[in-house]
């Protein structure tokens, strides 16, 4: 069964708690988003290896940690609404490459379709976070994880702010080998697969489409 981290931090508490907000405006929500997901950044980075390195500091030469240089990652954001925790991620660290997956619902049958891939040429190299905010049913996670780990990346780990249960539950059935990394679990779906009580529609809330 895949691990479930829950990023429990004050700060990210609290911020979560303004993005909640009916209230909280679009520049409020992006700025809040982007600074909650340099938290998970640090948190979902924290097992990179490191190798040590003679420097000189002002004073003296030293043996320095520095990150191990063949440790290569690719942020995959999961469209649109992962655009949000992939601009923090990459603040944090700026040397990951970038990837976008994009998934529609048929309205028929409600299996997602992918509409959008591009990834770097070398994902057979790098360790993977693939990032959306909600977590819902688990249905694009789920869809995306299968498509992604046809490339083959060194690892996935999967990120996002708010998750409900049914869609922990559906992913760590349908991937049981992928780390889930979250800030919460809320309580549950409403009939439309929104999260309850959630932050209502991620992707319109930080581009102000609604
Ligand atoms: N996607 C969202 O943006 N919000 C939800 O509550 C569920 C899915």
């Amino acid at each position: 069964m895949s691990s479930i981290t829950i990023i429990n931090h004050p700060l990210i508490a609290h911020k979560l708690t303004l993005m909640r907000r009916e209230e909280t405006s679009t520049a409020k929500f992006r700025s809040l988003l982007k600074e909650i997901s340099l938290l998970l950044a640090y948190e979902v980075t924290r097992d990179l290896p490191l190798k040590s390195e003679e420097i000189q500091t002002p004073l003296r030469v030293m043996q320095a940690p520095v990150l191990a240089p063949e440790k290569k990652m690719v942020v995959i954001s999961i469209m649109r609404a992962g655009q949000g925790i992939l601009d923090g991620m990459l603040e944090l660290i700026p040397s990951a490459r970038v990837g976008h997956i994009g998934l529609y619902r048929d309205p028929r049958t409600l299996i997602p379709i992918e509409y959008y891939l591009k990834v770097p040429h070398d994902v057979e190299e790098r360790d993977m976070f693939i990032v959306d905010p909600m977590l819902a049913t688990g249905n694009t996670a789920v869809a995306a994880i299968g498509r992604l780990k046809e490339l083959n990346p060194t690892s996935i780990k999967f990120v996002c702010l708010l998750a409900a249960p049914e869609g922990l539950d559906h992913v760590q059935e349908e991937h049981p080998d992928i780390p889930i990394y979250t800030t919460a679990i809320d309580e549950g779906l409403d009939e439309h697969g929104y999260i309850l009580p959630g932050l209502g529609d991620a992707g319109d809330r930080l581009f102000g489409t609604k």
